[in-house]
């Protein structure tokens, strides 16, 4: 990338920054997001990849790789995890069947992780939530300078028989500091399907979409086009989805996100403490440059 596409790249960012410290949410449209991505490094055949990297018949029914990233802040690099399994609590305002019980998603390989449009999410994920002041969670490590990133790319499917939720457990927190949510492509999806509401921390958990208190409500955000990507301050907004809904009803549809989780460190006594290493991957290494932080 040369100079000057950094240089217009960050000044971007700055501008996108700053909003999203004023409003605590921000939504950047997939258009707006490739042209930044671009100013990162990345080409248009990392941008038509990563469109079709959730197409995976290997995975099972319910689509849903992960993968764990370190914020290396003090050494300016982004790199990848070890794997580790993935835990949720009621504590974190995450009421589902299965809160609190550790499970294992299938990894993310090289060919997200060295898509370089996708680096450049990470890069820009790192640039929104670096010296950013928040509401802290409990035992995180609000001192230690870097982030855990945890990384899922998820198809929801519905089909004839089934309905998708992208988040059954209704409204909820997802545990972390900041989320960041980028569509990847749809397919055969109704113009009213998947809509996120934010809602006010008043708002009681695990209650469907459209059964919330509306005078809680704090705005929607809808992704609809390649690359459409929203931030949010997950301890300051809770957050709920309407369904996918399929507009040709006999066959299926189907959406694909990343989805970006991260937080500082969790610390003893932390759900997450025992699955929150820091150590890279040693047989799915990547490491890549972080941008300069700056303060807006
Ligand atoms: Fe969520």
């Amino acid at each position: 990338m040369s100079t000057n596409d950094l240089d217009q790249g960050i000044s971007d960012l700055a501008q996108i920054k700053k909003q999203y410290v004023e409003q605590r949410s921000v939504f950047v449209p997939g258009e707006r997001m490739a042209g930044l991505l671009k100013r990162l490094g990345a080409t248009d055949a990392d941008l038509a990849q990563l469109q079709r990297v959730s197409d995976d018949p290997t995975l099972p029914f319910r689509k849903s790789k992960n993968g764990r990233f370190h914020f290396d802040v003090e050494n300016g690099t982004v790199d990848r995890g070890e794997f580790q399994p993935f835990v949720l609590s009621a504590g974190e305002d995450f009421v589902r069947h299965d809160s609190g019980q550790t499970r294992e998603f299938a990894e993310i390989g090289d060919n997200l992780q060295l898509n370089r449009a996708f680096q450049a999410l990470l890069m820009f994920k790192a640039f929104m939530v670096q010296d950013v002041e928040i509401a802290h969670r409990p035992k995180l490590d609000y001192d230690y300078p870097g982030w855990v990133c945890t990384l899922f790319n998820l198809r929801t499917v519905t089909t004839p028989e089934l309905v998708g939720e992208p988040a059954l457990e209704g409204v909820h927190s997802d545990g972390v500091d900041h989320t960041m949510t980028t569509l990847l492509g749809s397919e055969n999806m109704t113009a009213d399907s998947a809509i996120t509401f934010l809602h006010d921390m008043r708002q009681n958990n695990a209650v469907r979409w459209d059964e919330v208190d509306p005078e809680l409500v704090m705005g929607h955000y809808q992704h609809r086009h390649f690359l459409d990507t929203m931030l949010v301050v997950d301890h300051e907004r809770k957050h709920s989805l309407s369904p996918v809904v399929a507009a040709d009803q006999l066959r299926a549809s189907t959406r694909d996100m990343l989805i970006f989780f991260t937080r500082k460190p969790a610390m003893e006594g932390h759900i997450s403490h025992p699955y929150d290493s820091l150590t890279s991957h040693s047989s799915l290494p990547m490491s890549a440059g972080l941008l300069p932080s700056v303060q807006v």
